[in-house]
């Protein structure tokens, strides 16, 4: 399963990418605004540091400015790291729209905010190149989001779908561990969560416990 980080944080994405660990980066409206920085200062940077799939997201609302925004994106970023761009699109019948002129234009697009298998099958008929199943946010009104990510993944698998499977608004490491076993293509991942699955106390204690009795051999 590919990693994403699902941050705007130039410095989080940094030592992430640092461990060898990071395929792409997910970014939104609401994580630019959590970073502190311009979105042109964020677009400056982070191609540099991750070269794998970066989702930008467009803001317009109609179709016609989703294309032109998703354009006016791509031409911002360095010729060399444009093939990373991915173009996030929110799902309703105009982000479907833009999604297909988009993908005629040889443009990567990352279908966002999607809540239902059905809106999957439609976002990739449309021609994405990734949905964005958003998980936590199902389970936050009581639904089983993991759900969602078997049945998409199961209709796609039956059809041979090559659209891929971001598994977004992930809460904790545990859903980690089912989009894996689901068999998922990617996860994004808060940056706090990814240090959550490379942490156990039993290694901080191992590691302790080596260390001291290192101590004590004779040299
Ligand atoms: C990723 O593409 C999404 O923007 C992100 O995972 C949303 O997560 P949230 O529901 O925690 O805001």
């Amino acid at each position: 399963m590919k990693i994403f980080v699902d941050s705007a944080d130039l410095e989080e994405i940094r030592e992430l990418a640092s461990w060898g660990i990071v395929d792409g980066v997910t970014t939104n409206p609401t994580l630019v605004k959590k970073s502190g920085r311009s979105f042109s200062e964020i677009i400056e940077e982070i191609f540099k540091i991750v070269d794998g799939p970066i989702s930008l997201e467009v803001v317009s609302e109609k179709a016609s400015d989703m294309v032109k925004e998703a354009e006016g994106l791509v031409k911002k970023v360095s010729k060399q790291y444009q093939k990373n761009v991915a173009i996030k699109v929110p799902m309703n019948p105009e982000g479907l729209k833009a999604v297909k002129q988009l993908s005629e234009k040889g443009i990567k697009t990352n279908v966002t905010l999607i809540f239902s298998a059905n809106q999957a099958l439609l976002a990739a008929k449309a021609g994405a190149s990734y949905v964005s199943p958003f998980i936590g946010r199902l389970d936050d009104i009581g639904q089983d989001g993991m759900q969602i990510i078997e049945e998409i993944m199961e209709i796609f698998t039956n059809y041979d779908i090559e659209t891929e499977v971001i598994v977004a608004s992930i809460r904790h490491p545990i859903h980690v561990i089912h989009a894996a076993r689901i068999g998922a293509d990617i996860a994004t991942i808060p940056p706090g969560i990814i240090r959550k699955m490379a942490n156990h106390s039993l290694t901080d204690v191992g590691i302790q416990l080596f260390l001291n009795d290192w101590e004590k051999v004779k040299k």
